[in-house]
């Protein structure tokens, strides 16, 4: 393990910092504990290594052929804190409208504050889209996010990753390979494709999530299939309901299983597809009866939320109100009040006009910034771990600083671009999503009795 020599400044500003906190875990100050204290090192000591590194997600192996970062200059790896805060300000003025720079909801304190926008990652892509005039979209953010923004953003900008090992593992979950592999199996099962039923149903409609790679959504687009984001999963699968007999849904098999519980599809009639067995490891006829096939993802760092944490939560604090993300497992789901989109869960606090007591199954970075942002409300991470996304831990200060440096001197780092065989299917998929609708009266998400 690398050393850690930390010196902790008093950074009021900071207070929601994530960083800091772990930096005081592993420095002793505080009592606590952290998925793993490589965390408090830079990102540049763990992004050669062969897998995701320290975090939520240390035990998801990096797929081969994934981007991988070239290491970051010593000048940024050695700046302080202060000087790195300094310089991106620098930067970005001397910049001005040339560049947008796009913070997703779980990144550390130390990038959000540079962010114009700071959002989920459909806000953030429509963000990309409402700037057509920037020459450079810099999203901090996962490479999945970097490459929906390169699809919607107009062909001359550059959408920069700060560092491009940061990826999602749950993302890498499903390779295209293994969906064509998983297509071609399914055809033989379910014979033609393409062909409809007597009411105008073909077999099987593909949905990836918008944690998937462009490949994939490429994939969805050349299939009839549709993208779907956390918020809008439901009216996306009601959208596939009305054209297939039933549903592919990938990556996240969470999010597919939640979404179509809640919509009275029993769990009989949602097999798992594991890409690393024949047919899946399902049967013909638990594929005949399937209503959606559900792959074999997950992502790391909603998988630790448990019905245990939720428990705890309620015996220590009565009335306090549980919400959790759906990519949380079923059993978290069903115990907690509500389930729904980090931006679901910002609003919901935002409503609640009274003081309240909350419990969020969700990144720490976001329960952190929430709770400082509303400190009229208690509001805690169910995961008493510190322990933040990994992959999207690792766009720290120094890799922005170092791609909007480049762009003052003229040089485009770490441009993400999506190939025009790919881009062009996906943008399909992407299309449906925006062009459908929730029906009349949309559940907005889950809600549970409490
Ligand atoms: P959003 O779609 O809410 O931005 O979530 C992205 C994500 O990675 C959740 O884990
Ligand atoms: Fe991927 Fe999970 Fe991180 Fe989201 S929180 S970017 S799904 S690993």
């Amino acid at each position: 393990m690398p050393a850690v020599n930390i010196t902790l400044q008093p950074r009021p500003e900071l207070d929601a910092s994530v960083d800091h906190a772990i930096q005081a875990i592993v420095a002793g100050a505080v009592v606590g504990e952290t998925c793993n204290t490589d965390l408090a090192a830079g990102p540049w000591d763990f992004d050669t290594r062969p897998g995701y590194g320290p975090g939520s997600s240390m035990g998801d192996v990096i797929p081969t052929g994934s981007p991988r970062q070239g290491e970051l200059p010593r000048e940024y790896r050695e700046a302080s804190e202060a000087e790195l805060d300094e310089r991106i300000r620098a930067a970005k003025a001397a910049l001005g409208d040339r560049v947008v720079v796009l913070g997703h909801f779980y990144q550390r304190e130390e990038v959000v504050v540079h962010a114009d926008y700071v959002g989920d990652s459909f806000q953030l892509a429509n963000a990309a889209l409402e700037h057509p005039d920037a020459e450079a979209i810099v999203f901090c953010g996962v490479h999945f996010m970097a490459e929906t923004a390169d699809l919607l953003s107009r062909p001359e900008q550059a959408v920069i990753l700060p560092n491009l090992a940061a990826g999602c593992s749950m993302a890498d979950m499903a390779d295209i390979d293994q969906v064509e592999e998983c297509w071609e199996q399914l055809a033989e099962v379910y014979g033609d494709m393409d062909a409809t039923d007597a009411e105008g149903l073909v077999p099987v409609i593909p949905v990836t999530y918008m944690n998937s790679s462009a490949a994939i959504k490429g994939f969805v687009g050349r299939h009839g299939g549709i993208v779907c984001t956390s918020s809008n999963a439901r009216t996306v699968l009601e959208w596939a309901f009305q054209r297939g007999r039933r549903v592919l849904f990938f990556p996240d098999q969470h999010l597919g299983r939640n979404t179509a519980k809640a919509m009275g599809v029993p769990l009989e009639q949602m097999p798992m597809w594991n890409p690393r067995k024949p047919l899946g490891g399902a049967s013909v006829g638990q594929l005949a009866d399937a209503r959606v096939i559900l792959w074999h993802g997950f992502c790391s760092v909603h998988r630790r939320f448990s019905v245990d944490q939720i428990d705890k939560a309620r015996a220590e604090h009565p009335g306090v109100r549980v919400i959790v993300h759906p990519e949380c497992p079923m059993e978290v789901v069903d115990a907690a009040d509500e389930a729904g989109s980090t931006d679901y869960i910002r609003k919901a606090i935002e409503a609640a006009t009274e003081p309240t007591t909350f419990a969020i199954g969700t990144e720490v970075n976001l329960v952190q910034r929430l709770a400082a942002d509303h400190p009229q409300h208690t509001i805690f991470c169910l995961d008493p771990v510190v322990c933040p996304c990994s992959t999207m831990y690792r766009i720290h200060p120094g890799y922005l600083a170092w791609v909007l440096e480049g762009l003052v001197a003229g040089e485009v780092r770490n441009r993400i671009t999506v190939p025009a065989s790919v881009a062009d299917p996906a943008r399909v998929a992407l299309e449906r999503m925006l062009a459908a609708k929730p029906p009349a009266a949309p559940a907005a998400a889950w809600e549970n009795a409490s």
